[in-house]
């Protein structure tokens, strides 16, 4: 048996998304189509969906698992970086639209997979790029960045406290061989914590997470991948029944993060756009123009039930925040 995806988070997502019969929604990290399936099957006869993903193969399975919606034309695919999210949606005539999805991170698929290198648990190729036409791999950032670069990025991306140990015997190790294998760099990270700290440790997680987490974020540009993608979201969203050309409900974006710095980086956009005067306290009158174009459905993110995780224990730490678009005021 095939093994599947589960989608998070899935009733929370129609919920937030409640896709209708004719609606157009975008799936900007299609994955297994799960989320994208439920939102054919609630936008039936004939709502469609554009689903965008970095990797083929994942598009691959995809166009055959749900080949009954690519051939009626509800379901359009297409290979991408949703960083480009406006230049594929334009490529496909696609928009505006009545929701937006992005389920971020890794399939359990990929994550599974030790081709990918995505886990220490597995031996691999030190690789996890997503997308395999892109050049940097894990291993030419651990074999080629200097010292600094690589306690930078431990510590920024993977909020790890022993970085600059485990950088410094990074680069004394590739002296010897390069680093190409997953077990090999779990090895030595593991040896630098060992050696650095000085109590045994509280969280109980194996110590070469963080910096494995660390290194895929660098790799495959996730937090910038992000940040570029959410001001195009909230453009392509329907501004609903009211403006001119467009019918129906107000568009709505749904974010669902599995760590705190793509989480942060969703919360100050929604928070940000939701407001409408962005000028320092006590500023008497407002000076910067700035109008709300989002409405927040989530004032605190939603997590998933103690029975969700206890089905899906990836679930764990999945986090998801919506907003809707709101019509543009008279000039
Ligand atoms: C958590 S999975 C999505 C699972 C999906 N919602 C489902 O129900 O099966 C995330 C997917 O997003 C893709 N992805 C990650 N970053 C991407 C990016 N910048 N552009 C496009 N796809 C991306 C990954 O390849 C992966 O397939």
């Amino acid at each position: 048996m095939e093994v599947r995806h589960m989608p998070v988070l899935l009733e929370e997502v129609v919920r937030f998304l409640q896709p209708q019969a004719g609606g157009h929604y975008i799936d900007g990290t299609l994955g297994d189509g799960g989320h994208t399936e439920a939102i054919l099957e609630r936008s039936a006869p004939d709502g469609r969906v554009l689903g965008i993903d970095l990797d083929p193969e994942a598009l691959d399975r995809v166009a055959r698992r749900l080949s009954r919606y690519v051939k009626s034309g509800r379901l359009l695919l297409a290979q991408g970086n949703f960083a480009d999210l406006e230049r594929i949606a334009a490529a496909h005539a696609f928009g505006p639209v009545q929701g937006i999805l992005l389920d971020l991170g890794f399939s359990s698929l990929q994550l599974s997979d030790p081709r990918r290198g995505l886990s220490f648990a597995a031996e691999g190729p030190l690789d996890m790029r997503l997308d395999p036409a892109q050049s940097l791999s894990a291993a030419d950032l651990v074999n080629q960045a200097d010292e600094q670069e690589l306690a930078d990025i431990f510590y920024r991306y993977g909020e790890e406290r022993y970085a600059r140990q485990i950088a410094r015997r990074i680069v004394r190790e590739r002296e010897q061989a390069p680093i190409t294998s997953t077990r090999r760099l779990a090895e030595i990270v593991t040896a630098a914590i060992a050696a650095a700290r000085q109590r045994p440790p509280r969280d109980g997680i194996h110590p070469a997470t963080r910096v494995f987490m660390a290194l895929r974020i660098a790799v495959n540009r996730e937090l910038e991948n992000v940040e570029r993608a959410l001001p195009q979201m909230l453009n392509l969203l329907s501004r609903g029944g009211g403006a001119p050309g467009e019918r129906g409900l107000a568009g709505r974006m749904v974010v669902i993060a599995f760590h705190s710095l793509e989480d942060r980086i969703v919360k100050n956009f929604m928070k940000r756009e939701a407001t409408d005067c962005l000028c320092p306290p006590r500023t008497p009158v407002c000076v910067c123009g700035h109008r709300a174009r989002l409405r927040l459905l989530t004032p605190k993110p939603v997590w998933p039930t103690a029975e969700e995780i206890s089905a899906n224990p990836r679930s764990r730490s999945a986090r998801l925040r919506a907003a809707e678009r709101l019509a543009d005021l008279p000039a």
